[in-house]
This record gives C-alpha cells, structure tokens and sequence, in this order.
C-alpha cells in the first residue's frame, strides 16, 4: 500500500475520485495527506469527509517559489509520501520539488510526482486545454496522465484516454466528457505505480502487462464511404 500526497487547489473530484477507489479497495494506495495552497479550496473538505489529514500552505503573495516549495516537501516528508499526485494544482512546480521526489531504485527510473491534464498532450498544454481544443475546431480531446517534469505538461506520458469533440460543444460541456474519463484514469496510474509496473525509459513510459487495444482507427465525424 503505497502513501499518496495529493496536491489540489480547486474543487477536488480528481481527488475525490481516488478516495473513491482507496476506500473500495480498487487500488494498492491510501491518501496520507491532502495539502492545498487555496484556503477554502473544494477538496479540503472532500478530504475532512473521508478523514484523512489536510494541510493548508497558502500561496498567495508568496514570492519566492523554491522555498514555497522546500515547505511543501517537509509537510509531504512528514507524511511519509512515496507519490506526489497533482490534482487541479495550479501552480508549476520548481525543480528543487521535483529533486526532493526524484527517481529511486525502486521506482524503476520513475519520478514520484504525476500530474493530470485535461487535454491530450502534446497538444493543448498548459491553463484552458479544453477552451484551446473548443477553439482550434480540433475532432478529438482527451486527458492525460504523465510524470512530471521541469516543462509544462512536458513530462513522460503514462497513459492517455480520448473523447469525441461534438459540434455543439462548449468548453464546460466538452470538460464534462474530460473530467468522467479524467476519475477513471489517474486511479488507475496510481495503481500501476503502487504494483511497480511503471517504468521509464527515456520519454517512454512502460505499463508492465498492460493491454493495448486491437487496431481500431477511429474518425470523428465517422468515415461513411466504407
Ligand atoms: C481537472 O480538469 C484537471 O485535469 C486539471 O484541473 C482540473 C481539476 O479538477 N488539472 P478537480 O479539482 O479535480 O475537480
């Protein structure tokens, strides 16, 4: 049972859904710790309710980022984190973070800090990937599930999933269809790395025994000349 350090500034239903899947057993991980840099933030409560530990380490005019940081990583210390998931956080992690949950041995080369990201990297990266999407008139969306790096939404992919874009769209409709396949995903990321099947071999990430899909192209709108 691995111990998870959940970030989140928002809401909270990515966090909620790992709650979910610790609470029925659906994953080998427990949440150690909820820790938000937004007092009030939606998942400080989620986190109350299903009674694990919360810290609140406000962010805002706090102008020096590493050791906004370093604080971060001894209240994660202290809760003896072995994976760091960003949930809704909105802030860039600064490499000194990323040092302190860097690769071990056991970890196969992998980093201890995965991120989600409503969009279907490379494309889309950063704030609004959903707006961006609505507004290229791109066909498919998706969301994604990948290690952290020093970029951003640059890290190594773990997995993806994808979603139809449908001509009415808005950006909070289109969220929507992200956000259901968003709660199926990180759980299951978290699960392959608490059975130590995630490995990293330079940009490419290794699910060990997973299975890909059969060969199905798809296209949106469908292809109708048979
Ligand atoms: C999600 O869309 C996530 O991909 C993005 O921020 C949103 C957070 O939602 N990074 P929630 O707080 O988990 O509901």
């Amino acid at each position: 049972m691995i111990r998870l350090g959940v970030l989140a500034s928002g809401g909270g239903t990515n966090l909620q859904a790992i709650l979910d899947a610790c609470a029925a057993g659906r994953i080998a991980a427990q949440v150690a710790v909820l820790v938000s840099n937004v007092p009030g933030a939606g998942a400080l409560e989620r986190a109350r309710r299903a009674g694990v530990p919360t810290e609140v380490v406000p962010s805002k005019g706090v102008a020096d980022r590493e050791a906004y940081d370093l604080r971060l990583v001894e209240v994660l210390r202290a809760h003896r984190v072995d994976l760091v998931c960003l949930a809704g956080y909105m802030r860039i992690v600064t490499p000194a973070f990323l040092r302190a949950f860097g690769p071990l041995p056991e970890t196969r080369g992998c980093p201890r800090v995965v991120n989600i990201h409503p969009g279907l990297l490379p494309s889309f990266p950063g704030l609004h990937a959903q707006r961006q999407c609505v507004e290229y008139g791109a066909r498919f969306a998706g969301c994604t599930v990948h290690f952290v790096d020093e970029g951003t939404d640059t890290g190594p992919v773990i997995v993806q999933a994808v979603v139809p874009v449908e001509p009415d769209d808005t950006e909070e409709i289109l969220a929507r269809r992200i956000l259901e396949q968003e709660h199926r995903l990180y759980p299951q990321a978290i699960h392959w790395f608490a059975e130590g099947r995630l490995s990293v071999q330079g940009r490419r990430v290794v699910v060990a025994g997973a299975r890909t899909l059969p060969p199905a192209p798809i296209a949106n709108p469908a292809v109708e000349i048979g």
